[in-house]
Parts: structure tokens; C-alpha cells; sequence
């Protein structure tokens, strides 16, 4: 039986892979290990895994009791010591360069610059001045993000040379460390599902994203498979295709975010595991591919396993109130039985006090839809938001 390793993850992520026969061991921390993770893995390992010091420490004395086969993360802060840990024990598993290039969107963006994969002006700034002058020779608008952000987190739009100040503040004291700097690409978002064995990118699916729009570009909702001309098709999944080539990315999942501009498609950023904000459960229920279950199966050497066949489409409402005192809820329960819904997590209460939606933490919970087509899942989505009744009031300043 082979040995994986395994780096963060929730219970779901265990329970697609419950009855592979593989020895697991796996480090987790503190805040998510669970009974369910315990009962599965062979040997369960708490500790704050970030460090990767310990955590490549930590597998080397494992490896050494117990060969390790591959090593694998699903999870964003596990990628980079699930690499680390490959790489220095020369186990299978994904390369290093290509979690380092995806996880400090600097790195990404200087990688980019020297080669034919769309150029997006950029700049790592130290200063509000050097988002000024970025700004100024830019000539439109601008993104202020910080390089190893997520959900949003230190999102700002800015277009005047009055907002770089405050941006450029709030963009830090939301995500410290770097800040990156980019022409602001206008046009419709979408982003790519794909899985990779042995260097070779199979997409799986396109999907569009929707946001809160300027300036924090909060995502909302998604929808598989996104409607799009099959020139457009084509260009994105070839610049997708040859993004995942040039970082080498060379086994396992990717969720790679695209923005189709004026001058074509541009990467946004890059991501070496499935889709969170459950684009993942989109891509089991709707394509039917299991994509934890398949990376596993690689990785221990198993025959491909039989798939349960996907409903065809499905798309993601957020609940994102903001600046209001939630009143009444009601309608969740017979909202959550609606035809097609196969996940509703709510947790607005009567009494709470939302302020601005800073980040995707900040949203209230969503609802996830299946259907035989991308117009059947938005009816039932539609039909199950038509259950719920929220009345709100304004915030009180
Ligand atoms: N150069 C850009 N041009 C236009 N919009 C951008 C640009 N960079 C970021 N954005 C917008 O900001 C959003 C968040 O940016 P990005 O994906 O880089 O950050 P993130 O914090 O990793 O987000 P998440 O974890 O929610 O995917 C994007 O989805 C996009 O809408
Ligand atoms: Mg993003």
C-alpha cells in the first residue's frame, strides 16, 4: 500500500478518499483537525504546519520510519511545505517552482514579463509614492493587492491620484507584507478548472465569476460551465494551457483566474489546487470529477477509479449583506429543500450588525445549485432564493 502524505485539509477532502486503500499520514493544525481526520489517518501530526521548517523536519522523520511515497496539499497554506517536503525527500508529488510562482503573486508577475502569455503592466511598491507614479505612467486604473493575499483581502481599485494614499494603507493594514500593483484589466472574469498528470493540462471547465465590482471585487457567485464563444473558449483555455506549462506545474489540480480584457485574456492569478469558494464541488456535482480522489488514485499508483457522472451545470450565490441590522430570516429550511440544492449554509441571525464587506470571510454564507444546464441550475438557484426572506434595516451610524 502506498504512503501519502497529506498537508492541511478539511473533512470533505477526507471523506472523497474514506475507503482508498493507502496508508495516510497527515499534518494538520490545531484550528481544523478533527475525530473524522484522526480516524482515517494512520499517523496525524498537530502542528502549525505554515512553518516549514518543521514541517520538512517533521517529514524527514517519517520518511525515515516509514518511506514516503508522495506528498500532497489541497489547501492553500499546505501547497508550499507539501512542495518543500517533495522536493527535499525527492518524493512524488507537485514542483516546488510552480507553488512558489503561484503563491507570491510578485514572483508570478515577474515570471510572466519575459514571456508571450499576455503582458499586464505591474510593479511591486514599497511606498504610496511608488503607487502614485505607477499610477501616473499607467494612465488608467489601477489594482493595489498584496502578493500573497486571498479572498479579496486588500483588494482596492484605485483610478485617482486622491485614492493611492488611503489604498495603499488600508490595502497593508488588511494584508501585511508586499504590495503589487497592476493596470486594472477591464472585462468580464472567469476561471479554469484543469487537472495535470505528468505535465500534461486537462481543462475540465470555464466558469464565470461574479463580484461586488470596484473596488474590493468580492466574489459573489459563480457559474459552470460559463457561456462563451468558442474563439474566446479556445484563447482562454490555450493561454491557461500554456500559463500551467511555463510554471511547471507538473501533477494535480490548478484553478487559474482569468480576466477577458480588451487586448484578449490576461491571467489574474494562479492557484496549483482545486477552486475554493465551492468551485471544487461545482466540479464534482456538475462535471463529475472527484479531483482529490483522482490525485490520490495518481499518486498511489491505483487503477482510475469509476466516476460518479456530474448533472452537467451548477452555479454559487454568496449571501453578502452589508451596512445593515438584519431583522427576520426566514425560509431557509424550505429554501435548503428546493430541487437541485446541494449545499445552503446561512448564518444570518436576527439582531446581527453588518458592517462593509472587507473580504470573502466577511459574506454570510451560499448556496450551491445543480442542474441538467447552466439555465435549469440558475431556475433552481432562483427558485430557492424566492424562499428566503430577509428583511434588513440600515446600519445606525
Ligand atoms: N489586474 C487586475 N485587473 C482587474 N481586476 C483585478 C486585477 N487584479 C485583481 N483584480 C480583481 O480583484 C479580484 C481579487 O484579486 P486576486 O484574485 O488577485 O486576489 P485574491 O485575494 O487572491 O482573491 P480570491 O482569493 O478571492 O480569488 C479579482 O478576482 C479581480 O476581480
Ligand atoms: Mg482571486
Amino acid at each position: 500500500m502506498a504512503h501519502i502524505l497529506i498537508v492541511g485539509g478539511h473533512d470533505e477532502t477526507f471523506r472523497m478518499i474514506e475507503d482508498l486503500p493507502v496508508e495516510l499520514s497527515v499534518f494538520q493544525n490545531s484550528e481544523s483537525v478533527t475525530a473524522q481526520q484522526a480516524r482515517r489517518a494512520h499517523r496525524l501530526c498537530v502542528f502549525d504546519y505554515r512553518n516549514q521548517t518543521e514541517a520538512l523536519g517533521r517529514a524527514r522523520a517519517l520518511h525515515e520510519f516509514k518511506r514516503i511515497d508522495a506528498v500532497v496539499s489541497f489547501t492553500e497554506h499546505g501547497l508550499m511545505p507539501a512542495a518543500v517536503i517533495k522536493e527535499a525527500l525527492g518524493i512524488k508529488g507537485n514542483a516546488l517552482e510552480a507553488v512558489r510562482l503561484t503563491r507570491d503573486k510578485i514572483a508570478m508577475r515577474e515570471h510572466l514579463a519575459g514571456r508571450d502569455l499576455g503582458a499586464v503592466l505591474t510593479r511591486s511598491c514599497h511606498s504610496s509614492s511608488e503607487v502614485r507614479s505607477f499610477l501616473q505612467s499607467v494612465g488608467g486604473p489601477i489594482i493595489v493587492k498584496p502578493a500573497e493575499g486571498a479572498g479579496s483581502s486588500g483588494v482596492f481599485r484605485v483610478s485617482s491620484l486622491d485614492q493611492v494614499e488611503s489604498a495603499f494603507a488600508r490595502s497593508r493594514g488588511e494584508y501585511p507584507g508586499p504590495t503589487l500593483v497592476e493596470e486594472f484589466i477591464d472585462g468580464l472574469e472567469y476561471s479554469v478548472e484543469s487537472f495535470t498528470t505528468d505535465g500534461r493540462h486537462d481543462i475540465i471547465a470555464v466558469t464565470a465569476k461574479t463580484t461586488t465590482g470596484a473596488p474590493r471585487y468580492i466574489e459573489t457567485g459563480h457559474l459552470m460551465p460559463a457561456v462563451l464563444a468558442a474563439s474566446a473558449l479556445a484563447e482562454l483555455r490555450g493561454l491557461v494551457t500554456d500559463f500551467l506549462g511555463s510554471i511547471g506545474h507538473s501533477f494535480g489540480p490548478a484553478h487559474t483566474e482569468v480576466r477577458f480584457g480588451p487586448a484578449g485574456p490576461r491571467i489574474i492569478e494562479g492557484n496549483t489546487r482545486p477552486g475554493g469558494d465551492f468551485i471544487w464541488e461545482l466540479v464534482l456535482r456538475a462535471m463529475g470529477r472527484d479531483l482529490v480522489r483522482e490525485s490520490i488514485c495518481h499518486l498511489a499508483g491505483l487503477p482510475p477509479q469509476s466516476r460518479t457522472p456530474g448533472r452537467g451545470a451548477g452555479c454559487v450565490a454568496f449571501f453578502g449583506y452589508e451596512n445593515v441590522v438584519i431583522e427576520r430570516v426566514q425560509g431557509i429550511e424550505a429554501a435548503r429543500e428546493a430541487e437541485g440544492i446541494i449545499r445552503l449554509q446561512c448564518s444570518l441571525e436576527p439582531g446581527q450588525r453588518l458592517g462593509p464587506l472587507r473580504s470573502s470571510a466577511d459574506r454570510q454564507g451560499v448556496i450551491v445549485a445543480v442542474g441538467g444546464d447552466l439555465a435549469d441550475a440558475e431556475r433552481r438557484l432562483a427558485q430557492a432564493q424566492d424562499r428566503i426572506r430577509v428583511e434588513t434595516s440600515p446600519l445606525p451610524h
